[in-house]
């Protein structure tokens, strides 16, 4: 299964209402949405066919974000997330800050390049073929900073595929470490030197979990939905 895959099965499985992508390229993954889309890419060029009702927003994330409020563009929160923009976990935290404040509590927040097949895709700076950066280290700053947070990664080649769930738009326990984590970055913190202290750390569940996970979540979304109306 690779990544793509993930995405369909994500797709399909929580029907969102909202889908935001940060980093759309050419646009494979963009294809998979038939939900209401908002992508965001300096640089798109997109080649695939796109199905779902899309705006993409030719900037950075960060622009994106100081620009524009995206639950008044969507008309309500984000129900499905995927952070694939730039490959450098300071990046990768700012996506992931910005999308949980704009989401649904029972969204979905899905975080490519997690777990690389080798470490010389990690450096910080892109070289020849694949390259997740050092977007691994996102996760471990999250379990660190924010063990409410349910964080699912899977084994999926290449570069793995990582759902985070739990999500709590009110808070800003991030936001407010941020000065202390990017000092903690620049010294070296939470990096590996190898493969297998990497996955003892992330604990990737095999590919096949994500179907029934998924399940799960939709049914915990639906419960905690009906709940919230029930008041
Ligand atoms: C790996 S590609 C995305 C691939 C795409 N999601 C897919 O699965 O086919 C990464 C994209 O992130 C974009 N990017 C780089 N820096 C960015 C930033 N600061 N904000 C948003 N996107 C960025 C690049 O232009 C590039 O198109």
């Amino acid at each position: 299964m690779d990544y793509l895959e993930c995405l369909r099965l994500t797709h399909a499985a929580l029907e969102p209402r909202t889908y935001c992508e940060i980093g759309c390229w050419y646009g494979p993954s963009l294809a998979v949405s038939r939900s209401p889309t908002i992508a965001i890419d300096p640089k798109p060029h997109i080649a695939f066919q796109i199905e779902a009702p899309t705006r993409i927003y030719k900037m950075t994330s960060d622009e994106f974000f100081e620009q524009y409020d995206i639950t008044e563009l969507f008309g309500e929160p984000i129900d499905f997330g995927f952070v694939d923009g730039m490959h450098l976990v300071e990046f990768a935290l700012r996506d992931f800050i910005n999308m949980e404040r704009n989401a649904h509590p029972g969204g979905v927040i899905a975080i490519d390049d997690i777990l690389p097949a080798d470490m010389a895709y990690t450096g910080r700076k892109q070289g020849q073929g694949a390259w997740t950066g050092d977007v691994y280290r996102l996760l471990p700053i999250l379990a660190e900073y924010r063990p409410d947070l349910r964080i699912d990664v899977y084994d999926v080649e290449i570069k793995g595929f990582c759902l985070v769930s739990n999500l709590d738009p009110d808070s800003r326990v991030l936001e407010e470490a941020m000065a202390e984590i990017e000092q903690a970055i620049e010294q070296g913190r939470w990096k590996f030197e190898t493969l297998e202290q990497l996955r003892d750390a992330l604990g990737p569940k095999p590919a096949e979990a994500l179907a029934g996970d998924l399940a799960e979540l939709a049914r915990r979304r639906e419960s905690a939905e009906s709940a919230a109306a029930a008041e």
